[in-house]
């Protein structure tokens, strides 16, 4: 049966590792506001939230290499516009998973803050400019949305074809 083929492991452990990272970063961003402004904690909810972020981008590099290295098993049976509805969705999410942290980054480099993957204090050797890093945050923003979106439908599909239809595709990334 095409759905016991399963994706490379480097593709499966990098799937899981940029689900964690995806994870931690929303949830350091949504829990920062519970704490007052200049806060310690928040502070340090941020550098866990770029640091997350910038893990996502570092693993999608890698996974857009193993992805042309390794064999992909191909699309379960079913209706083509459902195929074209799965790869569009992998799509977008491999577009927003690179988009986002470049953003984030471009965000806080125009704005002339410094970035801080695991709280070191990197600048960027770019100039300052409020309009394009008020942009860029935007942009980011909106690009959250996208991703809760995105995000999920792809697991709602998923957890259909496991519990509804039961053709075992969850395991192809298992
Ligand atoms: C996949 C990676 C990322 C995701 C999913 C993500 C998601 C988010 C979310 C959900 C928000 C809150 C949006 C809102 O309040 O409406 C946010 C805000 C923000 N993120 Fe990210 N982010 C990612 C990576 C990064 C990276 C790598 C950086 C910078 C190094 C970054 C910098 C920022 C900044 C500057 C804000 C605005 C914070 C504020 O001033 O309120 N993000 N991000
Ligand atoms: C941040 C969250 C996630 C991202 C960014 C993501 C991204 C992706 C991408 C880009 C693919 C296509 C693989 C490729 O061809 O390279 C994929 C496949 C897959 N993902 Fe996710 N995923 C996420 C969360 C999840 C979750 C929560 C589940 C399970 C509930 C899941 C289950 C699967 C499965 C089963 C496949 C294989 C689909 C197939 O064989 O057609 N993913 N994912």
């Amino acid at each position: 049966m095409q759905s016991e083929l399963k994706y490379a492991f480097v593709m499966r452990s990098l799937h899981w590792l940029v689900v964690l990272a995806v994870l931690i970063a929303v949830a350091a961003i949504e829990i920062l506001d519970a704490f007052p402004k200049g806060s310690a904690a928040r502070a340090a909810l941020f550098m866990v939230h770029q640091t997350a972020g910038l893990s996502v981008l570092a693993l999608m590099v890698l996974r857009l290499f193993a992805r042309v290295g390794t064999q992909a098993p191909p699309p379960v049976p079913g209706s083509p516009l459902v195929q074209r509805a799965a790869r569009l969705t992998h799509g977008v999410l491999y577009v927003l998973m690179v988009g986002m942290p470049v953003l984030g980054v471009l965000a806080l480099a125009w704005a002339g803050k410094p970035i801080q993957p695991f709280g070191l204090d990197v600048t960027l050797a770019l100039p300052q400019d409020k309009t394009f890093a008020h942009l860029a945050k935007e942009v980011h923003e909106s690009g959250a949305t996208l991703v809760y979106i995105a995000v999920g439908l792809h697991a709602a599909a998923a957890l259909w074809h496991e519990f509804i239809l039961k053709d075992r595709l969850l395991r192809r990334m298992i």
